[in-house]
């Protein structure tokens, strides 16, 4: 595994630098913060009328517009949503750039499908921390920090690496695990891991589960239990301790039953499916249905969340989450569960 050595990194290299972060929402925000209170010089890009506007002043940043923001920076980040970032780019930042600049992005999916060619004489970095925003400040916070991947795409002065790893380091990631990868693999990783996992994968799991008891005549608010709430139970296990590890913390039924119900559920059908979505992935295809859908108006999207808003775990959930006192607008609690990207 192709693990940077922490003490290898120069911190002087991003503190030396005016970095401005273009967007203030999940990933920005957190960037933001953590970079500011590392040390590091940080103005947010947002354009006229942005809700976020407010939130980035009242945390005391200095908001400007985008291309203000381009022409101020050493190093740029992108932390708007990826779609939007390659016409954003093309129109505000482009313009704006000057040779040695260095543009930081947290996911590599405008680079990997070309949507966004950066002019020759910029570095082109990678730093992608494993998780949400709010997670990424909490963890800073705590004194620890979230893993990251890094990656080079471009290297203008010969200085790329050592520059995305000082970034790092200001927002708290070297002191957890700086990992090498390239803007391919960690975009074609991350969409693969989203969609057959964590985002496609475990929210059918559950609404098939659920469903199965129900219509079978099982009370709603114990299938509800079964498939979905003990989901965190489980999953957090997963996190702590892996596979063996939760199948040592289980029951020997539960092991058993899981061990050998497992396959079936996810059986060759399921897996071709999943090199399905990989090939769709590596081919573009699946960037092109999603930029397509974009400029359409997000109609299928639109549609495909309110099927999922009407699922009947939906009502009775609220419901337990309630009475549990699992509450939604618990600030924290609210912009880590609502991430659609892990
Ligand atoms: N969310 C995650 O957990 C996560 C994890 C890993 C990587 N990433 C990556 O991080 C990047 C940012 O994603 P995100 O989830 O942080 O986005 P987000 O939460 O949706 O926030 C986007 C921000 O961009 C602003 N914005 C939108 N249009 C803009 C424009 N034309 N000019 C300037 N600012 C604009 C938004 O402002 P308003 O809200 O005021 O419109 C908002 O502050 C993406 O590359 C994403 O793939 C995200």
């Amino acid at each position: 595994m192709a693990v940077f050595d922490p003490r290898v990194i120069d911190p002087n290299l991003i503190l030396s630098r005016r970095v401005g972060v273009i967007g203030f929402g999940s990933q920005g925000h957190a960037h933001a913060l953590n970079l500011r209170d590392s040390g590091v010089e940080v103005r947010i890009g947002l354009y006229a009328g942005s809700p976020s506007r407010t939130r980035a002043e009242a945390m005391g940043f200095e908001v400007l517009p985008v291309p203000e923001v381009a022409g101020w920076a050493d190093v740029i980040v992108l932390a708007v949503p990826d779609v939007p970032m390659a016409a954003i780019f093309s129109r505000e930042i482009a313009p704006a750039l000057r040779a040695r600049q260095a543009l930081v992005f947290i996911h590599g999916f405008n680079i990997r499908y070309g949507t966004i060619v950066a002019p020759r004489d910029v570095d082109v970095l990678l730093v992608s921390p494993k998780g949400p925003g709010p997670r990424l400040r909490a963890e800073y916070e705590a004194g620890s920090g979230l893993a990251a991947l890094i990656g080079l795409h471009q290297d203008a002065g010969g200085g790329g690496l050592d520059l995305a790893l000082s970034y790092a380091w200001g927002i708290g990631s070297a002191r957890a695990l700086l990992l090498a990868t390239s803007f391919r693999e960690e975009t074609e990783t991350d969409l693969f891991g989203e969609q057959a996992v964590l985002c496609g994968g475990i929210p059918e799991l559950v609404k098939a589960g659920y469903d199965t008891l129900v219509e079978a005549g099982y009370h709603p608010e114990v299938a509800y239990f079964e498939c979905l709430h003990e989901a965190k139970l489980i999953t957090d296990l997963l996190y702590e301790r892996g596979l063996a590890g939760m199948r040592s913390a289980i029951s020997e039924t539960a092991a058993w039953g899981g061990l050998t119900a497992g396959p079936k559920v996810i059986g060759p059908e399921a897996r071709a499916s999943m090199r399905e979505l990989l090939r769709a992935i590596q081919d573009g295809s699946f960037a092109r249905d999603w930029i397509a859908e974009n400029a359409a108006g997000l109609p299928h999207m639109q549609r495909l969340e309110a099927e999922e808003a009407a699922h009947g775990s939906g009502a009775i959930g609220a419901e337990i989450r309630r009475e549990l006192g699992i509450d939604p607008e618990n600030e924290q609690h609210r912009k880590i569960a609502s991430q659609t990207d892990p």
